[in-house]
């Protein structure tokens, strides 16, 4: 039997049960998803059978075939009651009306009854979406208004209990719009009511619920998830308008100078940024890369302060789909202290004057340093030992000016460094040489190397020979330095210096221009004159003493007795003279002086050797012992006077002696002057001199000869002065010391002595006329005048013999 509780929805769904009968036939309506033993009708009833045969008449229900049963009999009751779940979703769908055939069978009599069974909806299904979520993808880009279907819901019930409409979450985006198709099946679309953007808000959830119209009614929901699609509406964005950066010079290649980003805020291709130069000068791209993807702008070149200090760079930032933006990168390049100082002469007065007062400008130097500011900054030095200092002017640049006076002969020229440094750090620093010539002046006199000069000449010189010589140095340059030297015009005894000698002017050395003779002149001072050839010239003086010296060239003089016979002068000597009385003195001098001027005296010949004495230096002759009446009346002495000089020269001479007492005795004095000895001494030296002479006759024509051809007019002159003293002191005999002037009435004339010097004869030459032209003309006429010296009358032939 029924349950109680159930008591209520029976009443109310046998409202809904009919039961039709025709021809033996049943039908049943009832609602599908009974519970099994629900009681669908009593069918014995409907069928007006008798309850109580039904057992025995074997009822029973049966499907055609071998379909489903759905339903029994009770038998006790005759009610037929739900056997099986009755699903009218399962068992006909959609169908609107769904219908089950089944048949009751009775036997005995065999009674075969059709049973229709029609099963109603009830709203046991809710909408159901296919999914749980519904994906969209709508992009960004799609216009209000667009429509997007949604796959419908479906709900297994039909009719009322189907879906009758749907609803949306509330949401900023989208609406619902539900539309019925011609079957009246409802549907949804979402419609865009307001434009999405990816970029705020890039996924859009919603909930679409379907509600049915059972009572209750149910629903089923869906998630959709929109996602949006990405449109590129976005341009790049620069992460700054303008990239300030710096960058020091020389920096090595690849060094990150600045790296530039753009974002964009669109996705994929879209959102991908590439970066390239905008309009860049050409030279820039060749200093500086861009790399596309990472914006990385880095060094490729050298990059120099000094050419350009600033860069302005455009870049471009691209996105996939071609929008682009702009940003400027502007580097300022630092300064290194790269460049070192350049030092540059502007001028320079080479050679300076020695005579350059201090502080004369010399030079102008320029120094330049590329660097700017303090590596740009210069000082300048110059080395400390120099005299010259730089003197700051105007910008860089310097005066080089001296800071003492210069001397050439002491610094000839100066190598100067000038060193310039910057003020960078570390500082650079460079050198500059600049070589200095000091020009000469004229300012030094030449300087004799002695205070005075003294020169010692031998008598009779040969002319032309050097005495001595002066030497006077001069330090400046060239023929500022050069010396020439000069005697300064003086008088010697009355005549010019320049009779007496000559100096080159070249050596300094200074010739005799005559021989000397000692007993003429013994010393004179000369002046010697050195001028340098600057302009004008300075010179200096200097005092050269000549000292003569004396030669043995003068025999002694014999006094007395007269030296030679034209008086015959005879001594007495009176009888009774006892040894060692005084019987006659013989007197001599010498010309010369000293040892040379030193006379003594002996008797070379004597009638009766062993009977006169004499004294040695007193030239006084004594009786060596008595006078005898056995001794002869006449006694002859030859007495020589020798000098004291290195080779002696001496003189002779006769005494005559007549021992008596009275003068009537003398007998012819003629006689005595013949003697035989020295008339044999003549005799020798006529051979000798004419065997000399023969021999340089020969001589003289073979120079001649040899002569004559080379010049027609020799310069000879021969003048046959001769002087023979005829007073007791010869003309040259004077006193020359002291005043060292000789007398005014001096004329330098040789003379022939009747001495024993047999070369006397001497060539005379005027003085006036002398005047040399050169020491070589001298010596050549000279010695030409010496050879013919002693030749006297036949060389005077010979000279007539050329003159024609
Ligand atoms: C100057 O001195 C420098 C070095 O001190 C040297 O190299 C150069 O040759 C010198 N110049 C002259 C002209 O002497
Ligand atoms: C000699 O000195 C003079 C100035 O006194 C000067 O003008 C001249 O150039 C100098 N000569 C030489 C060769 O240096
Ligand atoms: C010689 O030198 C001195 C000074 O040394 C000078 O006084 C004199 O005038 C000079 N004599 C001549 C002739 O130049």
């Amino acid at each position: 039997m029924m349950h109680k509780g159930l008591s209520v929805h029976w009443l109310f769904l046998s409202v809904l049960f009919w039961a039709h009968t025709a021809n033996g036939d049943v039908s049943y309506s009832f609602p599908e998803e009974m519970k099994r033993g629900s009681v669908i009708g009593n069918i014995a009833k409907d069928l007006g059978f008798d309850v109580s045969r039904l057992s025995s008449r074997k009822a029973r229900i049966d499907t055609e075939g071998n379909r489903k049963r759905f339903c029994d009999i009770n038998l006790n009751t005759g009610e037929l009651t739900v056997a099986e779940r009755i699903d009218r979703e399962g068992l006909c769908g959609k169908k609107s009306s769904c219908v089950i055939k089944q048949e009751l069978v009775l036997e005995n009599p065999l009674e075969l009854h059709s049973i229709t069974l029609r099963v109603q909806d009830v709203n046991d299904n809710s909408p159901h979406f296919g999914k749980g979520v519904i994906n969209l993808e709508i992009s960004e880009s799609a216009d209000k208004g667009k429509r997007f279907l949604l796959e419908e819901a479906n709900d297994a019930d039909i009719e009322q209990n189907s879906v009758q409409s749907y609803s949306i979450q509330n949401n900023e985006y989208f609406v619902l719009s539900v539309q019925s198709n011609s079957l009246g099946e409802k549907y949804a679309e979402i419609i865009l009511n307001k434009e999405l953007d990816r970029e705020q808000q890039h996924e859009v959830r919603l909930i679409v619920t379907a509600v049915d119209g059972g009572t209750p009614p149910r629903s089923g929901t869906v998630a959709i998830h929109v996602t949006v699609l990405d449109a590129n509406d976005n341009a790049p964005v620069f992460s700054q308008a303008v990239y300030k950066v710096s960058v020091p010079e020389n920096s090595p290649v690849d060094t990150v100078v600045v790296t530039v980003s753009a974002t964009d805020a669109d996705e994929g291709q879209n959102g991908e940024v590439t970066y390239e130069f905008g309009h860049v000068m050409e030279d820039y791209k060749h200093l500086f890369s861009l790399d596309r993807k990472t914006g990385v702008i880095s060094v490729k070149g050298p990059i120099d302060f000094e050419e350009e200090t600033t860069f302005s760079l455009r870049i471009i930032a691209k996105d996939g789909a071609g929008l682009t933006s702009y940003s400027n990168v502007i580097i300022n390049v630092s300064d290194i202290n790269d460049n070192t100082p350049i030092i540059i002469v502007k001028s320079l007065n080479s050679p300076i004057p020695e005579n350059a007062s201090p502080g004369t400008e010399v030079g102008i130097i320029n120094v330049q340093d590329r660097d700017s500011e303090n590596n740009g900054q210069v000082r300048c030095s110059i080395q400390q030992n120099a005299p010259f200092k730089l003197v700051p002017s105007i910008k860089n640049y310097y005066s080089l000016v001296t800071t003492g006076e210069l001397d050439r002969e002491l610094v000839s020229d100066y190598n100067i460094t000038i060193t310039a440094t910057d003020e960078g750090s570390p500082p650079l620093s460079s050198t500059k040489n600049i070589h200095f010539t000091v020009a000469d002046v004229n300012d030094n006199p030449p300087v004799f190397e002695e205070q005075n000069y003294r020169a010692n000449v031998q008598e009779n010189n040969k002319p032309g020979s050097s005495i001595c010589s002066v030497s006077a140095t001069d330090p400046d340059w060239r023929q500022n330095g050069t010396v020439v030297y000069s005697l300064l015009p003086s008088d010697v005894n009355g005549a010019s210096v320049s009779s007496f000698l000559s100096i080159n002017g070249d050596t300094g050395v200074l010739h005799a221009v005559r021989s000397f003779d000692y007993e003429q002149l013994r010393s004179f001072k000369v002046l010697v004159l050195a001028r340098d050839n600057g302009s004008p010239p300075l010179s200096s003086n200097v005092t050269v003493s000549v000292f003569i010296t004396d030669e043995n060239d003068n025999s002694p003089q014999i006094l007395y007795p007269s030296p030679e016979g034209n008086s015959f002068m005879t001594e007495m000597v009176p009888k009774a003279a006892q040894a060692g009385s005084l019987v006659s003195k013989v007197i001599a001098v010498d010309a010369d002086s000293g040892q040379n001027a030193w006379l003594s005296y002996h008797i070379i010949k004597a009638t009766d050797p062993g009977l006169f004495t004499i004294g040695v230096h007193s030239g006084e002759i004594r009786t060596q012992r008595d006078i005898s009446e056995s001794d002869s009346m006449k006694q002859n002495l030859i007495v020589s006077v020798r000098d004291n000089g290195q080779s002696s020269l001496s003189a002779t001479c006769a005494l005559y002696l007549l021992i008596s007492d009275n003068l009537a005795e003398v007998p012819e004095l003629k006689d005595m002057s013949h003697d035989e000895s020295s008339s044999k001494l003549t005799f020798y030296l006529i051979i000798a001199l004419v065997s000399v002479s023969t021999f340089f006759l020969t001589f003289i024509i073979i120079i001649l000869a040899v002569r004559f051809c080379r010049r027609r007019k020799p310069r000879l002159m021969f003048d046959g002065a001769v002087a023979i003293p005829s007073a007791y002191l010869p003309p040259n005999y004077a006193d020359v010391e002291g005043a060292g002037t000789l007398r005014s009435t001096y004329n330098y004339d040789a003379y022939l002595t009747t001495g024993s010097r047999t070369s006397d004869f001497k060539f005379i030459r005027s003085y006036n006329e002398g005047t040399l032209t050169s020491d070589l003309t001298l010596k050549k006429t000279q010695s030409v005048e010496n050879i013919l010296g002693g030749l006297g009358n036949e060389v005077e032939h010979i000279s007539q013999v050329c003159h024609f």
